[in-house]
C-alpha cells in the first residue's frame, strides 16, 4: 500500500519545466485516465456562469484550452477566479494569463477559499481531485462558495478499469503518480460520487469513460 503524500509534498512535486508538465500530463490523460482532450474540452466547456472558480487551476493548460474551445463555439465571455495551492503551478498562470483581464489567480488551497459564502455561479474541477488530500474539505467549501443552484463539474481518475493490458499500464502510472506526490488516490465511482452527495451537491449527470468519472452536480 503507497503511503499518500501530503499537501506540501503534493505542491513541491508540482515545480516542474511546463514542457515535462505538459507532455507528462498528455501521457497521464491518454494511457492513466483512458480520455482524450476533446472530451474535456466538451466537459468542461459548457460549466462557465457569469462568475467561475477554477480550482487547482495548475498553470492554466486546460482552463487556457477550455476558454479558447468556448470563444471558437461563441460562447459568452465569464470573469474567472483561478485558484491553485502549489505556487510554481501558479507563476506559470499567472504568466500565461497576464494579457486577460478576466482571469483573476490567486495562491489558496481548495479546503479553504478565501472567498465569501455563494459567490460563484459555476467552478470546475479539472483532473485534481484525485490530487486533493483532503477532499471532503474541499468539496465543502466549494459547495459553500457557489451560489444556490450554482453547478460543479469534476472528473475523476479511476482506479484502473480498462481490459488487459491497459489496466496494468495505468496502475503503474497510477503508483508513480502517488509516490511522486502528483497524484494522492484514485476513487472508485460509488466512494467519490458519496462524498460529492455527502457535501450537499444534487448529481445532474454522469458518465464514466476510460477510467474517468465525469460528474456535473449543483448546490441545492
Ligand atoms: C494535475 S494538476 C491539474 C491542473 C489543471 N486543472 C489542469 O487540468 O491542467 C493538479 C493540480 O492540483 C493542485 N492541487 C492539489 N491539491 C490542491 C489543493 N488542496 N488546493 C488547491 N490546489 C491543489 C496542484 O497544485 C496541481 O496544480
Amino acid at each position: 500500500m503507497l503511503k499518500p503524500k501530503t499537501r506540501d509534498e503534493i505542491a513541491s512535486a508540482y515545480i516542474s519545466e511546463p514542457w515535462w508538465y505538459d507532455l507528462r500530463g498528455f501521457f497521464i490523460l491518454t494511457f492513466a485516465y483512458n480520455s482524450t482532450l476533446t472530451s474535456q474540452l466538451r466537459f468542461f466547456s459548457p460549466n462557465f456562469g457569469e462568475k467561475h472558480l477554477e480550482v487547482a487551476c495548475g498553470t492554466g493548460t486546460m482552463l487556457e484550452l477550455v476558454l479558447r474551445w468556448r470563444r471558437w463555439k461563441k460562447l459568452p465571455e465569464s470573469q474567472i477566479t483561478g485558484i491553485d495551492y502549489a505556487e510554481s503551478m501558479l507563476a506559470g498562470a499567472i504568466k500565461r494569463f497576464s494579457k486577460e483581464t478576466s482571469v483573476d489567480l490567486q495562491h489558496a488551497d481548495a479546503a479553504a477559499l478565501p472567498f465569501a459564502d455563494n459567490t460563484f455561479d459555476t467552478a470546475n474541477i479539472a483532473n485534481s481531485i484525485h490530487c486533493f488530500p483532503d477532499v471532503d474539505g474541499a468539496l465543502l467549501d466549494i459547495h459553500r462558495t457557489l451560489k444556490p443552484g450554482g453547478t460543479l463539474a469534476a472528473n475523476v481518475l479511476l482506479y484502473p478499469r480498462t481490459p488487459w493490458p491497459f489496466n496494468g499500464f495505468a496502475e503503474r502510472i497510477n503508483n508513480w503518480g502517488i509516490r511522486k506526490g502528483i497524484l494522492y488516490t484514485p476513487y472508485e465511482q460509488a466512494a467519490i460520487r458519496q462524498k460529492i452527495v455527502n457535501s450537499g451537491f444534487k448529481v445532474l449527470s454522469e458518465t464514466v469513460s476510460g477510467n474517468c468519472y465525469n460528474i456535473l452536480c449543483c448546490k441545492q
